[in-house]
């Protein structure tokens, strides 16, 4: 049976590497099977939960939608709609945050990095995030829904409202439980100045990340000054595991070209840093640049990108305000 998929990404500006490998590149892998009815999201209430700048937030919703259609995702077989163009979405949050427990929230481990050292200035919209990412996934009934490793805990909480509103409310699946498809392998892309840190938009250093807008020069720097060890590549995953800015690298050149970190090892086995490195960018040139000349291109037809926009936001209102109105007939308004 085909799968219901859903994923959403913030319009925050700077999708870098990490972004494609951990996510992008899966949505046009199951965007391509065509027994899957797919659903991509511009989550762009989810980006206000900081502050962001008015025009900037315009320009970023367009680039987040050029970046998908750029990366392969086709939008007459998917669809590609904004989030705050969908009123369900907005309601949806607020009806399951009187189901949501406190308790629940209070675990969430992104909260807590996000909010930093000062969470009494945090936005409380920060603070009930995973529930607004609940309402996306549980009003287009999605079965499946692929995200990064660093979205798991949010989705065991989807679970746990989903299944919290068919108990309290006596009504067997009636909110799809929804299940993570996330990558065995590469799920993380690190930083590529710390190998602890994942890579992020937010990392004040530019050379931490590949962006998916960097430009040949730009890439092939980055990896060049990427940090890595003295020692040449070792033969097993074991030895890497004390290594990890170099366990990283040579996983972004498995995750690049398809192949698995055993193999990929097997390649270049006793070889020194600079020698893969030529290699690793190489790849990511021929991966990544012609997306990034795609997305200047879009980025220039503005009215197109709209107009993906305006068919995505139709389509995907009319699933959700279906499902939104039966929530609310089952709840009793
Ligand atoms: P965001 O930009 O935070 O909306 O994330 C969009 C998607 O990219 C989510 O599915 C994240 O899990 C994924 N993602 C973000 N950063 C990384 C990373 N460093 N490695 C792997 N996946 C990531
Ligand atoms: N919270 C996700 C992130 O930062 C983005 C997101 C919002 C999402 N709603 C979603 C992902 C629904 C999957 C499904 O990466």
């Amino acid at each position: 049976m085909g799968k219901k998929i859903f994923s959403g990404v913030q319009p925050t500006g700077n999708l870098h590497l990490g972004n494609y490998l951990g996510a992008i590149k899966n949505f046009v892998d199951l965007n391509n099977d065509n027994e899957n009815k797919c659903i991509f999201c511009v989550v762009d209430l989810h980006a206000i939960t900081v502050k962001q700048d008015p025009k900037e937030l315009k320009n970023n919703i367009r680039e987040t939608v050029a970046t998908f259609v750029a990366s392969g995702i086709d939008h007459k077989k998917s669809v590609i709609f904004n989030q705050s163009k969908v009123p369900a979405h907005a309601e949806g949050a607020w009806i399951l945050s009187c189901v949501a427990r406190m308790g629940w929230l209070n675990r969430m481990t992104q909260f807590k990095e996000k909010a930093g050292k000062d969470k009494e200035k945090a936005s409380i919209g920060l603070y009930s995030y995973p529930i607004l990412m609940a309402a996306d996934i549980l009003l287009y009934d999605a079965t499946h829904v692929p995200v990064g490793e660093d979205q798991k805990q949010h989705l065991e909480l989807c679970r746990d409202i989903a299944q919290k509103f068919n108990n309290d409310f006596k009504i067997d699946n009636f909110l799809q439980v929804p299940e993570p498809l996330i990558q065995k392998e590469f799920s993380r892309i690190m930083s590529l100045k710390d190998g602890s840190k994942k890579m992020s938009k937010s990392e004040l250093s530019d050379l931490s990340r590949i962006n998916l807008t960097d430009s040949k020069d730009e890439m092939i720097n980055k990896i060049k000054k990427a940090k890595t060890d003295s020692l040449p590549i070792p033969e097993t995953i074991g030895e890497l595991d004390k290594r990890l800015e170099a366990k990283n690298l040579i996983g972004i050149y498995a995750s690049l070209t398809n192949s698995t970190l055993d193999k990929s090892l097997e390649i270049f086995v006793g070889k020194n840093f600079s020698e893969f490195k030529e290699k690793l960018s190489q790849v990511l040139v021929a991966k990544i640049d012609p997306i990034s000349l795609e997305i200047k291109k879009l980025l220039n037809d503005k009215s197109y990108l709209d107009q993906i926009l305006l068919e995505g936001v139709e389509k995907a209102d009319l699933i959700a305000s279906n499902k939104i109105k039966k929530i609310k007939e089952i709840i009793g308004f």
